[in-house]
């Protein structure tokens, strides 16, 4: 049975055949290190890379595509940014829709740091308190740390107004836009973010190993890793410049020429249409899901703005086992289970449960939408 796959918001797939040609190519044609010789081949394997940066630049509105560290994924950039940023005594606020991958460097910095951390609360649609927010700032808040999308519920955080608070705070705003690059329209200067974590293999189409933070040129971070950087080698010191700074060792090179790729991809489609395409989906699949008798749909209602993702419940059964029997009966990939998120199930009120989470992509097509429906209300009528 050909797998029908509805788990983008994992790492999205299938890759168009641009990414997947680049990273071959590179590989075939290309092996040199990047940075490290001054031979034609590693020159070519820099430029790859040069390319890459100046691509995630334009999509982000970024001037200065140095300020974009390539790194590994959407975790080691949220880790460069809160551990990087972070010093004794600071105060942060982040929501409770927050991934583990930002949770959890938060409580590592709460407990080695001594560094403060408040929670702000959301409705169990995930929509965000921002009267609490606005009250959680202190003297000693330096950062925001907000999921631009949930990875759970799929509601999508009010970044102006957040934007706009911490502008009155002259508080840092750290964006994780794990469930939002390459589909919802991102313009850091634009939207106040002064830094953006991102990773390459999901909505910007690249392969896994791949992702990016931008830091505005502002923020000094300190780097998480010190080592070789192929410049600077007599000096002990991790250098200063950047991307340097916050890239020790060799760098994903395959990797990042499939993420150029998908960048172009995503650019010469438009975030737009994308958007508009997998809006359409997404709620076909929603609003199918929310008719079918025992599922319980979790996050926004039909009608209000949703990231590309839809959580259910068949009610009376362990949403593994809803997961199981679509993969081995209907050749469906779904994902079940907590999605990393603890927080926002104990918001969902889903905490003893857990969910199967249904995500779509630029080529989910209308036919697979229907397919999937059409499983679960089978899979509704006889349990
Ligand atoms: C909201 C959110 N943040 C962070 C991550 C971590 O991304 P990565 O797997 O690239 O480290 C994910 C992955 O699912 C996510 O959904």
């Amino acid at each position: 049975m050909e797998p029908v796959y509805f788990d983008w918001a994992a790492s999205s797939w299938p890759k168009p055949p641009e990414v997947v040609r680049a990273v071959t190519e590179l590989l075939a044609g290309n092996g040199a290190n990047p940075g490290r010789g001054g031979h034609r081949l590693a020159m070519a394997a820099s430029r790859s890379i040069y390319e890459c940066r100046v691509e995630l630049a334009t999509l982000f509105g970024v001037k200065k595509a140095t300020d974009i560290a390539l790194l590994s994924n959407a975790t080691e950039a949220l880790n460069l940014a809160i551990k990087g940023f972070l010093r004794p005594g600071d105060h942060v606020i982040a929501t409770e829709l927050e991934h583990n991958s930002v949770r959890r460097p938060l409580e590592w910095a709460r407990q080695h740091r001594q560094v403060e951390v408040t929670y702000v609360g959301a409705s169990p649609e995930g929509v965000l308190d921002l009267k609490a927010a606005a009250a959680a700032f202190r003297p000693t808040t330096r950062l925001f740390v907000v999921s631009h999308a949930s990875n759970l519920l799929g509601s999508v955080a009010p970044l102006a107004a957040i934007a706009e608070l911490c502008q009155k705070h002259q508080v840092k705003l750290l964006v994780d836009a794990a469930q939002t690059a390459g589909s919802f329209s991102i313009e850091v200067e634009k939207q106040g973010i002064d830094m953006l974590a991102f990773p390459g293999h999901k909505g910007l189409l690249g392969p896994q190993g791949t992702g990016g933070l931008y830091i505005h040129p502002d923020i000094e971070l300190e780097p998480i890793l010190q080592g070789g950087t192929g410049n600077n080698s007599e000096d002990i010191q991790q250098p200063t410049v950047r991307p340097e700074r916050y890239e020790a060792g060799t760098r994903n090179t395959p990797g990042i020429a499939g993420l150029r790729e998908g960048v172009r991809f995503i650019r010469a489609k438009g975030v737009h249409s994308i958007r508009m395409e997998e809006q359409a989906r997404i709620t076909q699949l929603h609003e199918g899901l929310a008719a079918i008798p025992g599922i319980r749909c979790l996050g926004p209602r039909v009608g209000e703005e949703r990231a590309s993702l839809i959580s259910f419940i068949k009610e009376g059964e362990d949403p593994a086992v809803t997961a199981h029997r679509l993969d081995r009966e209907y050749g469906i990939a779904v994902r079940a289970g907590y999605h990393c998120s603890p927080l926002g199930h104990q918001t969902a009120g889903t905490l003893e449960s857990g969910a199967v989470r249904a995500s779509v992509g630029y080529a989910t097509t209308n036919e697979q939408v229907e397919y999937l429906l059409d499983s679960v209300r089978r899979m509704a009528a006889c349990p």
